[in-house]
Order: C-alpha cells, then sequence, then structure tokens
C-alpha cells in the first residue's frame, strides 16, 4: 500500500513541476501580450486625441472625451495642452500622476506605462510630445488592469484543474498497472514460493504465470520438484533407518562417488543421447528418447555430474551445442554436458542398423529372429568404435586415472581401444542386453575379436548372474586365457576383467508423487472415445523382442475364455515405434497394428475396445498416470536384459495396489518376486494370468506389491552405479 501512496504522490508532484513551470511561463507571456495589446489600443487612442481632440474648444472636447471614456473602457484621462497651457482632466486629476514620471515624460517626449497602485489595479499610460514652439503636449490614460489580472488567475485556475485532473487520471492508470503488472505477479511469486515452500507441486501448476514470469516460474517448478524430491529421499531414508535399513539417494551416491572417484572424471559413452534435439516447427523442442539404458543412466550422471558422449541423431543437435559440440543438460536445470559425435549416413547404416542392431541385438536376444552379419557392417562398426575412442581420449588426455563406462552392444570394442592407449583409465563395459550361451554366440563370425575388445575393460557387468555364466563359457571356449570361476575374472597376459552381475534398476521416486489424484480408467480413455472399469497398460518399444503379438494374442484368449470382461476391461498398449528402417521392426509395427485391429473387430463393442493401441513416443511424464490407473501391467518380452517398465510400474503403485505380469525371460523377473511369472509362448496361461491378477483380491496385491516395493527401493539405480563403481575402482588399474 506505502508504495502506492509513493507512486501516486511522485505522479503528483512530477506532474505538479511541470504544470507550475509551463503556467507560469505561458501567464508571463499572457501578461506580456495583454500588456501589449493596452497599449497599442492607447497609442492608437492617444493619436486620435492628439489630431482631433486637441484641436477643439473645451466645452466640445469634454463631450468628445465622454464618449471616447466610453467607447475605448477607459478609466479616466488627464490631457495637457502646452501650447495654451491648459489641461482636461476625467476621473483622474493631475496628483494621482507621480511627480516624477510627469517630470520624467515632460523631458524624454516618449510613452511611459506603469500599473498604479496594487490595490485599484489600474494602468495609467503617460505619453507626451513636444510641439514646434517646445511646449510639451501631455496625454495620460487610467486604463482597468483587473481584467488582466483576472485572465491570469483563470489561467491559473484552469491549469490548476488540469494539473489536478492528468495527475488523478495518470496516478489511477500508474496504480491499475502497478497493481496488474507488480502487485499480483508478485502475490502470485509469494504464493509459489509458499507452495513451493510445501513441496505443493500440484498447486503450483494450477496457476499458471503470466509470459514474463514463465522464465522464473520453471525455476521454480524445477527448486519445487528438488526440494519434494529431498523430502520424499529424507522421509523414505527416515522410514527405512526405523527399520535399521538404509537406502541409496541421489545425495549418497554424490558422496560416494566423490569419495571414489577423487576429483577424476567420469565419463560415459552411449550410441544413443540422453536428450535429442528436434525441429517442431519453428520451435526447437528438447526430447528423451525411448530407451532403458537411458532410463537408467540419466540419474547417475545428473547426481555426480561428468560427460556424456553420445551419437547426436536430432535434427536440431547440430544447432544446439557449442564449438566444441557440446551442450549442459538435463536443459531445464542442467547437471553435466553432453558431447555429441556427428556419424555418417553410411556409419549410421552399418554400424548402428546393420551390425548393431541386425546383428549383435538378435545374436544376444534368443527371440528367433536371424541375426545378419555383414562384412561391411562388421568394418563400419570397427571404425566407429574407433572414432568413439578418439573421442574419448580426447577429453580424458589431461586426466590421471579417469573413469570411463561403455554402455551396450554398440560398443564392444572400445574398451581394448581405450585401454590400449591409456591403460591407466578405469574403463567397464555394461552389456544392457543378454548374453546368449556360447553355441549361440558361436555363430558371429567376429565373436574372438568381440570378446577381445571387451576384455580390454577392467570389469564387464551383465544384468544376471546367468548372462555372466554364459560370456565366461564364451570366453572360456574361444579365447586363450585363464578363467576363474571362483572369482568370476578372466586372466590374460597377467591382465584381469573381471566379470559381475549389476542387476539395473531405477531411480524408484521419479514421478512417484505421494499426493497425486489417480485419476479413473473412464477419465484417462475419454480422449479415445472410451469406457471400461479396469485397464490393463504394457509399455515398450515395438521390437519383435519384446513379445506384443504373444500379448494381444493372450489378450484374445482371455476374451474368449472370460466373456464376462468384454466392455469392462481394455488393454492400453504405448508402444513407441524404434529402428523402424530395418525391415523386420518395421513387418512388426504393421503385424502389431493388425493384430490389435484383428481383435478389436472380433469383440467389437460400443465405446469400447479390448486393446487400445498408442503408437508413439511417450514421455515419462505422460506415461505415468497410465501406470498409475493400470490395475496390471503386463511385461511379455522372449528375451529381456532387465526390463525396467516393470520396475517403473511398481514404483508409481504407492498404494501397493495393482499386480504386474511379467515374463520369465526378462531379467527383471530374476528380481521382481511378487510378480505373477509367465510364459510369453504360452498362450493360455498367459490368458489365465491376466484372469487371476484382474481377479486378484486386494490382500494378494498388496502382499506381492509391497515385496517388489521393497526390493526396488533397496536396489534402485544409485545403489547399482555406486556398487558398478565401487567394483571398478576397487580394481587396480594395470
Ligand atoms: C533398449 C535396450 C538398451 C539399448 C537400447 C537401444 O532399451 O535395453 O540396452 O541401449 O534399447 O535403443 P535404440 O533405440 O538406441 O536402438
Amino acid at each position: 500500500m506505502k508504495i502506492n501512496y509513493t507512486i501516486a504522490f511522485a505522479i503528483l508532484i512530477a506532474i505538479g513541476l511541470v504544470s507550475f513551470g509551463f503556467t507560469y511561463y505561458q501567464t508571463q507571456k499572457e501578461r506580456e501580450n495583454l500588456h501589449h495589446d493596452i497599449e497599442s489600443r492607447m497609442d492608437v487612442f492617444s493619436l486620435v486625441i492628439e489630431s482631433e481632440i486637441l484641436k477643439r474648444d473645451s466645452a466640445d472636447l469634454n463631450n468628445t472625451l465622454d464618449s471616447l471614456i466610453q467607447k475605448f473602457e477607459l478609466n479616466g484621462i488627464y490631457i495637457h495642452n502646452g501650447t495654451s497651457n491648459n489641461s482636461i482632466s476625467k476621473h483622474l486629476q493631475r496628483q494621482d500622476i507621480p511627480e516624477d514620471i510627469m517630470n520624467w515624460s515632460m523631458v524624454a517626449d516618449t510613452v511611459i506605462t506603469y500599473i498604479s497602485d496594487a490595490d485599484t489595479e489600474e494602468f495609467i499610460y503617460v505619453k507626451s510630445f513636444k510641439q514646434a514652439d517646445l511646449s510639451v503636449n501631455m496625454i495620460v490614460l487610467k486604463v482597468d488592469y483587473e481584467y488582466v489580472n483576472n485572465i491570469i488567475r483563470s489561467i491559473w485556475y484552469r491549469n490548476f484543474w488540469r494539473w489536478f485532473l492528468q495527475a488523478l487520471f495518470v496516478s489511477a492508470i500508474t496504480l491499475a498497472i502497478v497493481h496488474w503488472r507488480v502487485h499480483l505477479p508478485t502475490r502470485k511469486i509469494i504464493n509459489w514460493v509458499k507452495s513451493a515452500k510445501t513441496g505443493d507441486i500440484e498447486q503450483l501448476k494450477q496457476h499458471k504465470p503470466a509470459p514474463f514470469l514463465e522464465p522464473l516460474y520453471k525455476e521454480i517448478i524445477n527448486i519445487t520438484k528438488s526440494m519434494h524430491e529431498a523430502h520424499l529421499r529424507a522421509e523414505e531414508e527416515a522410514r527405512l533407518r526405523e527399520k535399521g535399513e538404509s537406502i541409496w539417494t541421489s545425495e549418497r551416491l554424490k558422496i560416494e562417488t566423490r569419495n571414489l572417484l577423487d576429483g577424476q572424471l567420469l565419463v560415459l559413452v552411449s550410441n544413443r543421447e540422453p536428450y535429442m534435439h528436434i525441429h517442431e516447427g519453428r520451435n526447437i523442442k528438447c526430447l528423451v528418447p525411448a530407451s532403458g539404458m537411458i532410463s537408467a543412466m540419466e540419474p547417475i550422471l545428473k547426481s555426480c555430474g561428468g560427460l556424456w558422449i553420445a551419437s547426436g541423431t536430432g535434427d536440431a543437435d547440430k544447432e544446439t551445442v557449442d564449438k566444441n559440440d557440446k551442450v549442459r543438460v538435463p536443459p531445464e536445470d542442467p547437471k553435466y554436458t553432453l558431447k555429441r559425435l556427428w556419424l555418417t549416413k553410411e556409419e549410421e547404416d552399418h554400424y548402428y542398423y546393420g551390425f548393431s542392431n541386425e546383428g549383435l541385438w538378435p545374436l544376444c536376444h534368443i527371440a528367433h529372429t536371424r541375426p545378419v552379419f555383414r562384412h561391411q557392417d562388421w568394418l563400419y562398426y570397427k571404425m566407429v568404435n574407433e572414432k568413439f575412442a578418439e573421442s574419448v581420449l580426447e577429453e580424458i588426455k589431461d586426466e590421471s586415472q579417469p573413469v570411463v563406462l561403455i554402455q551396450d552392444y554398440h560398443f564392444a570394442l572400445l574398451p581394448s581401444l581405450i585401454k590400449q592407449k591409456r591403460p591407466d583409465a578405469r574403463v567397464a563395459i555394461f552389456w544392457h542386453i543378454p548374453w546368449p550361451n556360447a553355441e549361440s554366440f558361436g555363430i558371429c563370425p567376429w565373436q574372438n575379436e568381440i570378446l577381445n575388445g571387451m576384455l580390454g575393460a577392467d570389469l564387464i557387468g551383465f544384468h544376471t548372474q546367468f548372462h555372466c555364466n554364459n560370456f565366461m563359457e564364451t570366453v572360456n571356449r574361444n579365447i586363450q586365457s585363464v578363467v576363474n570361476w571362483d572369482n568370476f575374472s578372466i586372466n590374460i597376459n597377467k591382465q584381469s576383467t573381471f566379470v559381475k552381475p549389476f542387476p539395473i534398476s531405477i531411480d524408484a521416486n521419479t514421478g512417484n508423487d505421494k499426493e497425486i489424484e489417480i485419476k479413473t480408467p473412464d477419465v484417462l480413455l475419454k480422449d479415445y472415445g472410451l469406457h471400461a472399469e479396469k485397464i490393463g497398460i504394457g509399455v515398450d518399444r515395438i521390437d519383435y523382442t519384446k513379445g506384443l503379438v504373444e500379448k494381444f494374442l493372450a489378450i484374445e484368449r482371455f476374451f474368449e475364455k472370460y466373456p464376462d470382461y468384454i466392455g469392462k476391461f481394455t488393454f492400453v498398449q504405448i508402444g513407441a515405434p524404434s529402428r523402424t528402417l530395418i525391415k523386420t521392426y518395421a513387418d512388426v509395427v504393421s503385424e502389431v497394428e493388425k493384430e490389435s485391429e484383428r481383435i478389436n473387430w472380433k469383440f467389437k463393442r460400443q465405446n469400447w475396445k479390448a486393446i487400445l493401441l498408442l503408437k508413439k513416443h511417450h514421455s515419462h511424464e505422460e506415461i505415468q498416470p497410465f501406470y498409475q490407473t493400470a490395475h496390471v501391467c503386463m511385461v511379455t518380452s522372449l528375451h529381456d536384459g532387465m526390463n525396467l517398465v516393470a520396475k517403473e510400474y511398481v514404483a508409481s503403485k504407492n498404494d501397493n495396489s495393482g499386480v504386474l505380469i511379467l515374463s520369465r525371460f526378462a531379467g527383471a523377473s530374476q528380481d521382481m518376486k511378487g510378480a505373477l511369472i509367465v510364459n510369453p509362448y504360452d498362450i493360455e496361461s498367459m490368458a489365465d494370468s491376466l484372469k487371476k491378477a484382474i481377479d486378484m483380491p486386494i490382500d494378494e496385491q498388496f502382499e506381492r506389491m509391497e515385496i517388489m516395493n521393497q526390493q526396488i527401493q533397496r536396489y534402485n539405480i544409485y545403489q547399482w552405479a555406486a556398487s558398478l563403481l565401487r567394483n571398478l575402482v576397487q580394481i587396480r588399474p594395470r
């Protein structure tokens, strides 16, 4: 309120000073003009008198003067004829005229004007002119001067009101603007800060800011999220401390990493980048690609900082990096650096689509899709691995004992390429996909090069012990080495590589907002014009390893066997198309579409569908409501390293309701003991498991979910990263 008074007062003074200055100037000018006006009038008058009146006789002159006084609105007149030494006066006596003026005018033969006195406010005009005989005629005129003062007064008066109204008007407009642009936004900011303090993100989201406050709003949202997450973690920690346990958090990992790395740089290498910039109309949008590897690794870099090297694939990626091809991410709250490497079309074709995804991917996943090995693909695979090695070596050239975490099957050769040049570096490769048995892997024409490349690492990680065993066995059969089954290490030329399982997990608290209102199935399905009492959810990249067709066949069988659920249960399948330039992937997209359409047609009902296929990439935030509402989640991979969707679904269930149906061929089935484990090739029993899940009593749901939730809380991604780093650092560098 105080500020309002100050603003109004300042406006009043400012406009007042300007108005006063102008009015003063205006009145001075006006007075001069009026003065001048009177003088001109009197000049004319005196000329008339001079030429006419002085020639007439006295009686005649008297009458003429009376009429002239009236006509020229004079208050008085005094005329002195020097020749006859006569004087005529009307309402003005000789003694009214100050003597010195009289004398001066007689001598000076000029015009003198002055204001007679302040009370009567009369203007006296004295004009004398010498005649030929040197006598002096004099005309003295007295004019009312009050009208001049009245005009000046009225100018002041008018300008006063003008000032007052202007000041009032300007103050009112200014105060309205201040209210609208300052007070209201300030109040909003205060409310945001209050909501931020209590971690109330929903409340924050309800009050959308004015456009100019958008950046501040984003900052506050970020602060709130961080505070809220910290709060949830603290609560969780406190809860577990009470039980004598302790969980891993981002904070704890940060401290642990600081101790372990002791200032050494952490470099992460993956093919897929964690943030991708794309053009959308005139704008540039930042996307998080659909990848289990990214969901797992992002929280680690966010918490520890460091450098992530990946290939840039977004069409706006080049526009968003600096001259070193680097960009700080996440965009809204930068925590680490992403360095993008640019691959040519040929490199992408042969290294990524060819050798990685048509060769190694089907080779490692036993999903009955035949791997394709082309010599050219292999050559490009080697070249791209060398390209990444160069980039890593450049980044670590000034670091002693840097830590390099290599991700996945795209970089089997990278560990040895780095180690050859930098034996002091600590290198780990984590293989996010399964490792098949030695016979299966043996069909790869370059298996030895791949194994030797990987064995350059100090540590090789897989999701499960089973995959470690397969790897050890593959090395045992093909590489001249000492394979130690007692400590799971492989020695070649006195150099050791340790092989260990690190079952990857998630940040169990991401998106796990306890205060979020869970939507009903109808609310979620409304946008699609559908209605159902319960929904199931599946979230997968559209990939032949994910068992999508098998899942749909099981859903079909379920409705055939249990028709009571027709119209009541809908399965929502979120499917992100991926690697669609590969024919087998394009085929699987159309097969999945065709199957869902066929099944929907078979059970067609008004406002209801058996399967709702949402064929596009969904962000984590978009998926959360589906997870939270879904009564059942189906993960039916034919073969999978881990599968984090299973863990994300469980983590989203704060109330421990819901059921997870999980393929026994996904690594997650080793950890998720409360799930209904299925064989995705057995359609009949999957249909029965779906029925069991939908009808499962709430107590049983709770028991099963509780077991899985505890597992995810304790073995989360921070625990995973800490254990991988600790193992790596404890291994002496070569
Ligand atoms: C899945 C696998 C990851 C792999 C990723 C690659 O998420 O589990 O191990 O890195 O696919 O996907 P992309 O789309 O990059 O080929």
